[in-house]
C-alpha cells in the first residue's frame, strides 16, 4: 500500500516587508533582492505569534478542510529549529491549542515529539512517519507533520534580506491523494559542521553564508550519489547510456532559503550529472569555456574555498551555464513553479521546501499540465549538517485538492509594515498584547509566565474566532 501525503495545509502571517522599502533602508541595490536573492516580500510573525501558533493555525486549516476529528490522528510531529523551550516539546503547545477547540484529552493518544535538524528535521520527521505507517503500526490512523519557523537573523547582517515566517501541516497516510513516496531510495548524509548554528540563548544564528551554501551544494549532491544507487537497484529508474537520473525525475523540489538558491542547487546537481554525458560538449560549447578542475582532486569543501583561482572561473562558469537552453529547459519545466511562493514569503527554515512542493503542484497546474504519474525528487539539506533525498510520484486524485490551492488566498490579505516598525518587532519591543493585527479564527499568543516563580516560562494561547 502506497504511503505519503494526503494533503496539505500552510498558515502565513499577513504582516511582510516590501523589498523596495528594505533594500532603500539597507542602502542596497533592490535589484539584487529582487534577482540576486529572489525576494520580493518577507513575511514577519506579529508579537502575538510564534511557531507553535503557527504550526497549530496550519494544522487546524488542514483537520478542518479534510474534515478530520482527533480519533482519525494517531501522531502530530512538529519539527522546527525555533524552538521555544529547551525541555517541552512544540507538538505538547499544538496539542494543547488544538483540544481547546476540539475538546480536553481529545488528542490524548496522538503521540509525537519535535524534531530538530536545521532545515532538514521536517524530512526526518515525514520518512519517520510514513515507516510507521508502512510498518502497519499506525491502528489505520493517519499522521500529521507541521513544519513551522521564523527565519530570524541580525539586523544589518546578509542574512536579514533571507527571513520569513510560516508553518506547513502535511496530512500522512496510506493510499494518499497527493504524493505517494518511492520505497527504498531515501538516502541521508550527515556531517558534524558549523555552518549555521544557534547557541542555547542566542535568537539569531551564526552564519557562514558562502561555506553554507556550498555545504548544502555538496551534501545534497552526496545523498543524490546514494539515491541514484538505490534508485536503479529498486528499478523506479531505468538509465540508458548517454541519460542521466535527472532526466527520470519531473520536478525537483529542493531546500530553499531564498529562491535564487533553489537555481543555484539546480544548476550545481545538473553539473554534476551531466557532466560525463555525450551532451556537456555541446553545453561547454554554448558557453565557450571548458569547465574549471579544483587543483586539489579530494575536492573537499576547504581545498575549494581555498583555490580561490578554481571558485572565481567555476562561478563565471556556472552564471554561464545558467543561462544556456540546457539549463534554462530543465529550470522552467522541473523547478520554476516551486520558486514562486519562496519569492513572495521568504524563508521558511524546515517549511520551505514543503512551501516549495505545494508551490510547485499549485503553478504546475495552472499551466494545465497532466501531474498524475510524474515523479518529484527532492533534495533537503539541514546545517550542522545533514542532507536527505528521496521522491516520490504524484498520485491520481491530486486535482480534488491542487484545484483548490490559492496561494495568495491562503495567504490572507497581507499588512505591510515600515522598516521602522520591522525592527521594533525584531527587537521585541512589542509585547504578545501589542500585536499590530487583530487576530481572526486563529491561535494566538495571550501570555507568557506567570505571577508567581512556578509558572515563569509558562505560555499561554488562545483560539481567537
Ligand atoms: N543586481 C542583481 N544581482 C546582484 C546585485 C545587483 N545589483 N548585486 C549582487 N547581486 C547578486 C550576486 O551576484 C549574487 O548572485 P549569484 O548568487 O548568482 O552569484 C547574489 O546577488 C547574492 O549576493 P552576494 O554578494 O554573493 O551574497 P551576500 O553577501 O548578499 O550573501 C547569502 C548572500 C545568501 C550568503 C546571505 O544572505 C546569507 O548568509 N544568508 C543566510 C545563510 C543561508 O541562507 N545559507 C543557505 C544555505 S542553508
Amino acid at each position: 500500500m502506497p504511503v505519503g501525503i494526503d494533503d496539505m495545509a500552510i498558515y502565513v502571517p499577513k504582516l511582510y516587508i516590501d523589498y523596495k522599502d528594505f533594500a532603500e533602508a539597507r542602502g542596497i541595490d533592490p535589484q539584487k533582492l529582487e534577482y540576486g536573492i529572489g525576494i520580493k516580500k518577507m513575511a514577519l510573525a506579529d508579537a502575538n505569534q510564534d511557531p507553535a501558533s503557527m504550526a497549530a493555525n496550519a494544522c487546524m486549516r488542514l483537520m478542518k478542510n479534510n474534515d478530520l476529528h482527533p480519533q482519525d490522528i494517531g501522531r502530530i510531529y512538529v519539527a522546527t529549529e525555533s524552538g521555544l523551550d529547551e525541555s517541552k516539546a512544540m507538538n505538547s503547545f499544538v496539542i494543547g491549542m488544538l483540544e481547546q477547540v476540539y475538546g480536553e484529552s481529545t488528542l490524548e493518544h496522538a503521540g509525537g515529539i519535535e524534531c530538530k535538524f536545521a532545515c532538514v528535521s521536517g524530512s526526518y520527521a515525514l520518512y519517520d512517519n510514513t515507516n510507521w505507517i508502512r510498518a502497519g503500526e499506525s491502528n489505520d490512523k493517519a499522521a500529521i507533520v507541521i513544519v513551522s519557523d521564523i527565519a530570524k537573523y541580525d539586523l544589518g547582517s546578509a542574512g536579514e534580506y533571507t527571513q520569513g515566517a510560516g508553518a506547513v501541516a502535511l496530512l500522512i497516510k496510506e493510499n494518499p491523494r497527493l504524493v505517494a513516496f518511492d520505497e527504498r531510495v531515501t538516502s541521508t548524509i550527515i556531517k558534524n559542521e558549523y555552518d549555521f548554528y544557534r547557541p542555547f540563548g542566542k535568537e539569531t544564528p551564526l552564519v557562514n553564508g558562502l561555506y553554507s551554501n556550498l555545504l548544502y551544494l555538496i551534501q545534497v549532491r552526496k545523498a543524490l550519489e546514494t539515491y541514484k544507487e538505490k534508485a536503479l537497484k529498486a528499478g523506479i529508474i531505468v538509465l540508458r547510456d548517454d541519460e542521466s537520473v535527472t532526466d527520470h525525475i519531473d520536478y525537483i523540489s529542493v531546500h530553499l532559503p531564498y529562491r535564487r538558491m533553489g537555481e543555484k542547487a539546480l544548476a550545481y546537481l545538473l553539473r554534476h550529472e551531466w557532466r560525463h554525458l555525450p551532451r556537456w560538449k555541446k553545453i561547454t560549447e554554448e558557453i565557450g569555456m571548458d569547465e574549471p578542475v579544483p587543483k586539489d582532486p579530494r575536492g573537499t569543501i576547504e581545498s575549494i574555498l581555498a583555490d580561490v583561482e578554481f571558485m572565481k572561473a567555476d562561478e563565471k562558469f556556472r552564471r554561464a551555464f545558467m543561462i544556456t537552453k540546457y539549463y534554462q529547459d530543465v529550470f522552467d519545466k522541473k523547478m520554476a513553479s516551486s520558486l514562486q511562493a519562496s519569492a513572495v514569503i521568504g524563508n521558511l527554515y524546515t517549511a520551505s521546501m514543503y512551501m516549495g512542493l505545494r508551490s510547485l503542484l499549485e503553478f504546475e497546474y495552472l499551466k494545465n499540465i497532466d501531474l498524475y504519474g510524474k515523479r518529484i525528487g527532492f533534495g533537503s539539506y539541514g546545517s550542522g549538517c545533514s542532507a536527505m533525498v528521496f521522491s516520490g510520484v504524484i498520485q491520481e486524485k491530486y486535482k480534488e485538492l491542487v484545484s483548490r490551492m490559492n496561494l495568495d488566498r491562503d495567504i490572507g490579505p497581507r499588512t505591510k509594515i515600515s522598516i521602522e516598525d520591522y525592527e521594533k518587532l525584531h527587537k521585541n519591543t512589542r509585547k504578545y498584547n501589542e500585536a499590530f493585527l487583530d487576530a481572526e479564527d486563529e491561535f494566538i499568543l495571550v501570555n507568557i509566565g506567570g505571577k508567581t516563580a512556578d509558572r515563569a516560562g509558562f505560555r499561554e494561547y488562545c483560539y481567537a474566532g
